[in-house]
């Protein structure tokens, strides 16, 4: 049955809340249910749909997968404490730089993400904590691009035959499944998020393997971190829908010092977008995006070339993997 959407206009926010804390109430019954945070909207949504149903039957993890960008595990961890809600950070950098190892295919990158998050890490806390149900952010978007083919986004499992249940041994409550990005955000506020949470740019799923082409390594996510705090800087002010640092795979000639350097690329995006399925790039200010060239190859060690995408979504996507 195809999935019935509620478009943000339509959306009245404290029933659809009111809604979604009585089926998760009804699915865990007096068990437990756990959750990941990210600490993007959709999973910050559901955590606190999650707790308004459930409370404390509610456990949130933090996976730190080594892919998040500078200071970020410690910052969500912190701003969730200070919501009243507990969450629990739990390392994993090396098994995922481990299953990362020696892939380049963007399709096998994502599903080596999505295999050690929900079959090896996920799959060992739903074990110990003794939950029955994982409540997901899935959105409509999702399960959109992961049908038509597009991309295969990481949490989307039932909409490609795939059950949960039997594939990792739990089952998966999808409360935002109806919902666009920015239907997500409203209930976010209705739900008293504060608006750095429910307004963040968006941020995928593979986290910083989604901005790196060809095989993650520490060192390349290493690099890309750091171009990453600096776009962000850079462009934060201007509203735009997202913005980003690619690692690219080739690498070019440059000279630093009077000498010729072979070094990286760096590309920059940034996306005027409503809901994430078309997207155009956003027309920034020629003095930002010299200051930001500039900021780059001067503070990353081995960049001498940054390049601005000025293609449109589609035939674009917004990230490059
Ligand atoms: P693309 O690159 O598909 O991105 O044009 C569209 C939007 O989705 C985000 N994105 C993801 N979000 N899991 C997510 O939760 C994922 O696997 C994923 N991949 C892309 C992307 O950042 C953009 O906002």
């Amino acid at each position: 049955m195809p999935l019935q959407e509620i478009r943000a206009e339509d959306l009245d926010a404290p029933e659809f809340i009111a809604e979604k804390v009585a089926e998760i109430r009804a699915a865990v019954g007096d068990g437990y249910a756990i959750n990941a945070l990210s600490g993007g909207v959709d999973s910050s949504v559901v955590t606190m749909l999650g707790h308004r149903a459930l409370g404390d039957r509610l456990k949130t993890y933090f996976v730190d997968n080594g892919l998040m960008r500078q200071g970020e595990p410690e910052q969500i961890v912190q701003r969730f404490a200070d919501l009243g809600v507990r969450v629990e950070l739990v390392p994993a950098q090396d098994r995922f730089f481990a299953a990362l190892a020696g892939i380049t295919d963007p399709e096998e990158k994502r599903e080596a993400i999505t295999q050690t998050f929900y079959r090896d890490v996920f799959a060992q806390l739903v074990r110990d904590s003794g939950a029955r149900c994982l409540l997901q952010g899935t959105i409509l978007t999702d399960v959109d691009e992961t049908v038509a083919g597009i991309k295969r986004q990481h949490n989307v499992f039932e909409q490609l035959g795939i059950d949960p249940e039997e594939a990792f041994g739990y089952r998966i409550l999808e409360p935002l499944v109806q919902l666009r990005k920015d239907g997500v955000r409203k209930v976010g506020e209705a739900l008293g998020l504060p608006p750095e949470v429910f307004r963040r740019i968006p941020f995928p799923g593979p986290a910083l393997a989604a901005r790196v082409i060809g095989e993650v390594t520490r060192e390349k996510i290493a690099l890309v971190r750091q171009a990453t705090a600096i776009v962000e800087e850079e462009l934060a002010a201007t509203g735009a829908f997202q913005y980003m640092a690619i690692l690219h795979e080739d690498r070019v000639t440059g000279m630093r010092q009077g000498r010729r350097e072979f070094g990286q690329q760096i590309e920059v995006r940034c996306w005027d977008s409503v809901d994430a399925r078309t997207a155009t790039p956003t027309q920034v200010a020629w003095e930002i995006l010299m200051r930001l060239g500039r900021r780059i190859v001067d503070e990353v060690p081995g960049v001498v070339s940054v390049t601005y995408g000025i293609a449109p979504k589609p035939p674009s996507t917004m990230e490059v993997v």
